[in-house]
Parts: structure tokens; C-alpha cells; sequence
């Protein structure tokens, strides 16, 4: 009898698919996530525990959490039945994939961006049409429309501010896509409080909009697991098909309440960042031979006139972990930080000056001898 080996029950398309991998580098600084510099505040902590302890914890959580849901709609301005809460943003992309893409169905995705839209829907079999960034990381309006119309695309996927570019769809180019472009549009907006600027105002008209938000960035919960989606009604109860029962625990679930009670203290905490981001643009921008892109996230995507790996093992080897993307289309010289503390900052923009200074100093190859 022929030997099966282990994976040829493995689906091919899913062989070929490259695995995401992050190594888990750990650092004093750490500025590579795009995570938020702040803690959640303390007494909220407490407050999320003392309402979990009230809780059985032998019960399921809610099968359908209405109440974040409602909060969520008077937060975001959107209808409840329109809302689809997950375990982060991610989980929701990929309910969302699912319902939309299949064996050869096209998914147009500009590039640079988000590494899981192309692994999910490859995984699902989908052919990636890539439209490239212009050379300055905005998007090019013209060439999404036209390649999303000419190859068929069923999906085309947006981030806004997008990562790891920063770069901003403006609400114009946004019109003209929705306008031109027949097919489903997903915006992942996970970055949106720190531009202001979203998709929402469209959902109405054009009913092929999903969109995805999530409270890892400005509301500093990315350890906690929680996401939203809001589409037309009808989209949503699709997209819910596909997303497992009860994914969010009921402590995440009311640490989302706890933190939409509490708008102000992260409201405060994002202005925080926003001052602390032009500062930082500043300092970065003062020193020679680095070229800072426009931004509209809590992070910044910066060019520097060496390879930028070594530039990364010195910054980490002085414990100043920021996000190496030079393996990413177009930013072969290119590293992303997000914005730190102030105090935080500081070090990194010390440490970056050096590492400039010293690997422009050391003939290649000579680092580690
Ligand atoms: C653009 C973008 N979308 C989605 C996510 C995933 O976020 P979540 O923690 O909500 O799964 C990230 C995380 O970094 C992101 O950068």
C-alpha cells in the first residue's frame, strides 16, 4: 500500500503560501507594534475585574453581545444590526474573506500593506492582483481603479492609514473608488482615531463597504482581543456565518464596555500621541539622510541611506526594538516605529543618530567581527 505522507491532504494552494512569522523579540523599548505607548489606566483595570468577578464564569458570554453593540453604535454612528464585534480586527477580516473569496476569485490589494489580506484569501485559493504605492506611499487612485475593474476583482481591500506606510486615503479618491469601482470594498480602518478621517459616511450609499476597527490601537487593548465591524445589515449577518460562536471572552467583552464608558481618559491618551507624533516627526526629520513619510497613524515609516538591518541590530542591541520592513515591496531601505512616550522617543532618536553614524562608519561587513 502506498505511503501517504503527512501533508498531501494539505490543500495547494495553502502549501504555497508562505507562514507569517514574527519572531518574538523582547526589549526595554519597544516601538515595532504599532501598540499604544500607554498603559490602560489602572482603575479601569479594576473596575473591568471587579464587574468580571460579579460574573459566573461557568456561563457562555452573551451569543450576540447587544449591548456593546449598541454602545458601539452610538460611539461610531452606525445601526446596531450593522455591527459585528470579534476577537481583534483580524478575526473579522477573515470572516469577511471567507464569505467573499474562493479558488480564483481576484482580491486587488495595494502594496505595500498589511501582510494578512493576501495570506488569508491566498490561503482561501483567491488570486492577489497587487496595485503598488506611488513613490511617495500614497495611493495610486487611477491604477486601483482600473486593475480592480480590468482583472474582475471581487474584493478590493483598503487600509486606511495604512500599514506599514502611514499613507491616508483621502475622502475624494475614496468617492471616486466607490463610484468607479462595482465590486466589495473593505477599508481596514484599524488606525482610524489617529487620522479622524473614515469610511463611514459612505456605508449608507454605497452598501458593498465593510469596514473593520479595533480597540488594540488607540484604546490600548491589543492584549485584550477585540475588534468591530460595521456593513449593511445584510453583510453582517453573512460575514457573522463565518466567525466562531462566543470568540470574545467576557472579560474582553467588558473591558470594551469599560473602555467606551470611559472615552475621555483614551481620547486624552491619543491626543497625547498626536503631539508626541509631531515632535517626533520633527527630531527624525533634523537628521541627515533620513526621509520621513506622511503619516496618519501612530507610527511613521522612515527611509535611511544604509541597509537598514544593521541599523536594526544596533538600535535592539541597545534596547530599541522598531519594526524592520525592508523585506516589504518598495521599502528595501525603510524601518517603521511607532510613536513611544516622549522619554521613550528620546532614546530611540539617540540611539538611531548613532547607529547612523557608526554603520556608515563600518565598511560592510565588518559588524560582529
Ligand atoms: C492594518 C491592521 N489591521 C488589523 C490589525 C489587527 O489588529 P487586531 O489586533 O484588531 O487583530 C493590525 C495590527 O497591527 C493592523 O495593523
Amino acid at each position: 500500500m502506498k505511503k501517504s505522507s503527512l501533508l498531501d491532504g494539505v490543500r495547494d494552494q495553502v502549501l504555497k503560501v508562505p507562514a507569517y512569522t514574527l519572531r518574538a523579540y523582547d526589549a526595554e523599548i519597544k516601538l515595532n507594534q504599532n501598540e499604544n505607548p500607554y498603559d490602560f489606566p489602572a482603575e479601569l483595570k479594576d473596575e473591568i475585574l471587579r464587574r468580571y468577578r460579579e460574573r459566573s464564569w461557568s456561563r457562555y458570554p452573551e451569543f450576540v453581545p447587544d449591548s456593546l453593540r449598541e454602545r458601539l453604535a452610538s460611539f461610531a454612528g452606525w445601526t446596531r444590526d450593522g455591527i459585528l464585534v470579534g476577537n481583534g480586527s483580524n478575526e473579522l477580516l477573515q470572516a469577511s474573506l471567507m464569505i467573499l473569496v474562493r479558488d480564483r476569485i481576484s482580491v486587488a490589494i495595494p502594496s505595500p500593506t498589511f501582510a494578512v489580506y493576501s495570506l488569508i484569501s491566498r490561503v482561501l485559493g483567491g488570486r492577489i492582483v497587487e496595485i503598488p504605492l506611488n513613490a511617495d506611499m500614497s495611493y495610486d487612485v487611477d491604477e486601483l481603479i482600473a486593475r480592480s475593474e480590468e482583472t474582475g476583482a471581487r474584493l478590493l481591500i483598503i487600509c486606511t492609514p495604512n500599514n506599514p506606510t502611514g499613507s491616508v486615503l483621502e475622502d475624494g479618491d475614496l468617492r471616486r473608488i466607490l463610484d468607479s469601482f462595482s465590486g466589495y470594498v473593505l477599508l481596514d480602518e484599524a488606525y482610524y482615531e489617529f487620522c479622524g478621517s473614515s469610511g463611514l459616511k459612505y456605508l449608507e450609499k454605497y452598501p458593498r463597504v465593510i469596514i473593520t476597527r479595533t480597540f488594540s490601537k488607540a484604546m490600548g487593548m491589543a492584549g485584550l482581543r477585540v475588534g468591530y465591524l460595521m456593513a449593511h445589515p445584510e453583510l453582517v449577518t453573512q460575514i457573522t456565518k463565518a466567525k466562531l460562536p462566543y470568540s470574545v471572552n467576557q472579560f474582553s467583552l467588558i473591558a470594551a464596555q469599560v473602555a467606551l464608558d470611559n472615552l475621555d481618559r483614551f481620547r486624552a491618551s491619543v491626543d497625547a500621541i498626536l503631539q508626541e507624533r509631531g515632535r517626533l516627526r520633527e527630531e527624525l526629520e533634523k537628521i541627515p539622510g533620513v526621509r520621513v513619510y506622511p503619516t496618519g497613524a501612530n507610527f511613521f515609516l522612515f527611509s535611511i541611506p544604509s541597509h537598514p538591518r544593521p541599523v536594526f541590530d544596533y538600535l535592539y542591541d541597545r534596547g530599541v526594538l522598531v519594526r524592520d520592513v525592508s523585506s516589504y515591496p518598495m521599502l528595501s531601505q525603510c524601518l517603521r516605529v511607532s510613536v513611544g512616550t516622549p522619554a521613550e522617543d528620546d532614546r530611540f532618536i539617540a540611539t538611531l543618530r548613532a547607529a547612523l553614524a557608526e554603520t556608515a562608519a563600518a565598511p560592510a561587513g565588518t559588524r560582529g567581527a
